[in-house]
């Protein structure tokens, strides 16, 4: 089965604390999302200010493969905004928790759900692709969801979207809520999962897995406190471990994410999955002396697959093999006596807790062989 992929780094993503684009910068990362063959990407929120429209503009006006998609309100002066935009489609929110309705939207469940009806049926008259998406749905009661959901279906809404806004869905409870909804909605489901417990990538998955065919993701997994669900994540533990397929190109996943690490300023942690520095990087001597027999020892894909790239770190962890694995990738030839010379060296700045770069390393050949 086919997963789409609805990419919101630009919408949700750029709500990262302390994170702002210029419309230059949305225009770039739209770009390479087009390229990595995402399905839908959420712009922005067009009605957020004059440049976000400015940024959502010149996305539209390239004609991309990609559904261009603003986030709205049930509101029509959001819907005018997008429209002014000339995206394909609108991400309607509406919430549906009784703290949010009451608290936030200050509406009981009956206005909330004649807003949302009317703002679909707003979209629907000037030619919108309608998400009609229920912020905090996790938290809401079922049946009413499924009634506003339906109301929204029977006025002409394309695909419905779940958000666990707050990250409190676990995958049990994932799977069961999306079988139930499959159950009584007739339209695509959508799921959108938070991190706050470093569960997104995991309810997001389960999702898939009870009915849901479109998954909300950032690049990175950017976005509101603990992130978003994260696009690489998602993607990558969709097809290898459970099979599905998307329309990714998965060896763009490492360079995406380093243009949207550059232009957000968020650094991406080493250890991220799949596309941090660390994640195909290995230093014990056992690991890396298994590598060398066989990558599949120690690496459940092989890095090319997701544009990465396999890296052998010399530390205090590291055996003879990896040393001379290393020398031999770097095209440096030393006899048996030199290398043991090196390798002790290794080892005792390893001791003193450093790590060796490749410029250390050609630093102790020299030293050892006497060239410089
Ligand atoms: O997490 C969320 O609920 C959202 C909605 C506002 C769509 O991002
Ligand atoms: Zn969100």
């Amino acid at each position: 089965m086919k997963v789409r992929i609805f990419d919101t780094t630009l919408r949700d993503g750029e709500q990262t604390p302390g994170v702002s684009l210029t419309p230059n910068e949305k225009l770039e990362i739209a770009l390479k999302l087009d390229e990595l063959g995402v399905d839908v990407i959420e712009a922005g929120s067009a009605i957020t200010s004059k440049g976000e429209r400015e940024g959502i503009k010149l996305i539209t006006r390239e004609n991309l493969n990609a559904e261009i998609c603003s986030f709205v309100r049930a509101l029509p002066i959001d819907i005018d905004a997008a429209l002014e935009c000339d995206v394909d489609s609108v991400h309607l929110v509406i919430p549906t928790s009784d703290i949010h309705m009451k608290y936030k939207l200050k509406k009981t469940p009956q206005e909330t759900l004649e807003c949302a009806a009317n703002a679909v049926e707003y979209a629907k008259d000037h030619g919108l692709i309608v998400e009609l998406s229920a912020e905090d749905a996790t938290r809401s009661d079922v049946n009413f969801l499924i009634e506003l959901f339906n109301k929204g279906i029977e006025l002409g809404a394309d695909r419905v979207c779940v958000c666990d806004t707050v990250g409190v869905l676990t995958p049990e409870k994932s799977i069961e809520l999306f079988k139930t909804l499959k159950e009584h909605i007739k339209v695509p489901i959508s799921v959108h999962c938070h991190n706050d417990f470093g569960m997104a990538t995991a309810n997001t998955v389960c999702a898939i897995r009870g009915g849901a065919v479109q998954c909300h993701v950032t690049v990175n997994g950017v976005g509101e406190r603990a992130g978003n669900a994260s696009l690489e994540e998602v993607v990558m533990a969709l097809q290898v471990l459970y099979g599905y397929e998307t329309n990714i190109k998965t060896e763009k996943l490492y360079e995406t994410s380093r243009v949207v690490s550059r232009l957000m300023k968020l650094p991406v942690p080493p250890n991220k999955a799949i596309v941090g520095d660390n994640a195909f990087a290995h230093e014990a001597g056992i690991h890396v002396d298994g590598l060398i027999k066989n990558t599949q020892t120690y690496e459940p894909i092989q890095p090319e697959l997701v544009g990465n790239r396999r890296r052998i770190i010399l530390g205090k962890h590291s055996g003879r093999a990896a040393l001379k694995y290393k020398l031999n990738l770097m095209g440096i030839e030393v006899s048996e006596e030199q290398l043991n010379e090196i390798y002790e060296k290794v080892k005792h700045f390893g001791d003193l807790g450093k790590y060796i770069s490749d410029i250390d390393l050609k630093a102790i050949v020299n030293e050892v062989t006497g060239k410089h």
